[in-house]
């Protein structure tokens, strides 16, 4: 049985029980609180916290492994890089970086590798209701841990704990994130522009970005005050096997059928030009 990682046991004074909010000790490969509610370590380091009934299930393992592929060839390092931009100005209360919806980790492990060391911020949580994503993301950094939860159901962590929390093209809680994050701590943002992926809407059957995004934007998040926002634009040139995971990656897998994707992609150059478009919002409790 392999060891649970260092990540995690240093992970667990930020972590609650899932079902009294106590804090858990490891006992074996087992989280235990003291009235006795129980979770195992998986045996790839992560510990799925989401519990009582069915939780929200998260991306399938194939959207998981195409997300994988797509952000390990650095496509998306830009983003990265203007979320590291975006914690590091300024100081940031103790604790660590967590990334809600996190996926395999790729972001919260670029931006730790990416902030200054002057910040003081050395680990991340990445929680994520996708055991697939979790497995991933449970050996992405050394110091990363990888927790399972369903953002709907609430964040299995203390008041307070966060210096930071990450809500990358991911579900949000606001409510949630607020009681998390310390009220010096600082909430990083990222949502699609109307022009991201635009030249892909038409030949693949790509979704359109709601242009109501802000808004609704604003409206979740109205406890929060908007202290910085960054509109990145950028162009990337993706060839066949980049397109096919970017498609598989995200929702838009489930709207067109693998064959239909492949005859699109056969009548498209061997490159096409993409257009990467964010705005990375910074907020701060008002
Ligand atoms: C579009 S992906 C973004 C992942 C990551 N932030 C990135 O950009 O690579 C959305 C993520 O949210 C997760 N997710 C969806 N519903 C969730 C829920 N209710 N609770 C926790 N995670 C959820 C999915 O499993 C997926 O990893």
């Amino acid at each position: 049985m392999p060891d649970v990682p260092g990540a995690l046991l240093g992970a667990l004074e930020h972590v609650r029980c899932p079902v009294c909010g106590q804090p858990l000790a490891l006992e074996e490969r087992v989280l235990r609180c003291p009235a006795g509610h129980a979770v195992d370590v998986a045996r790839q380091g992560y510990a799925h916290l989401a519990v009582g009934g069915r939780a929200h299930p998260g991306d399938t393992a194939a959207m998981v492994a195409a997300r994988d592929a797509f952000l390990g060839a650095g496509h998306y390092v830009p983003i990265a890089q203007a979320v590291a931009d975006a914690l590091g100005e300024g100081e940031l209360p103790p604790g660590p970086v967590v990334d809600v919806g996190g996926g395999t980790g790729w972001y919260l492990a670029q931006v730790l590798d990416r902030l200054p060391p002057a910040l003081g911020v050395r680990d991340g949580l990445c929680l994520d209701s996708s055991s697939a994503a979790l497995r991933r993301a449970a050996r992405v950094h050394p110091r990363v841990a990888a927790l399972g939860v369903d953002v709907w159901r609430g964040l299995p962590l203390a008041d307070g704990c966060a210096s930071a929390v990450l809500s990358v093209f991911a579900p949000r809680n606001p409510a949630e994130v607020a009681r998390v994050l310390g009220p010096a701590g600082r909430w990083v943002v990222v949502t699609p522009r109307p022009e991201h992926l635009r030249e892909l809407v038409g030949p693949l059957g790509m979704l359109t970005v709601d242009a109501r995004k802000d808004d609704r934007l604003a409206a979740d998040l109205a406890d929060f005050e908007r202290t910085a926002s960054t509109d990145l634009a950028v162009t990337v040139e993706l060839d066949h096997p980049a397109l096919r995971a970017l498609v598989g990656m995200g929702p838009s897998a489930h709207h067109v059928p693998a064959a239909e994707l492949e005859a699109r992609l056969a009548d498209l150059p061997p490159t096409v030009a993409v257009t990467v478009a964010v705005r990375v919002s910074t907020y701060a409790l008002s």
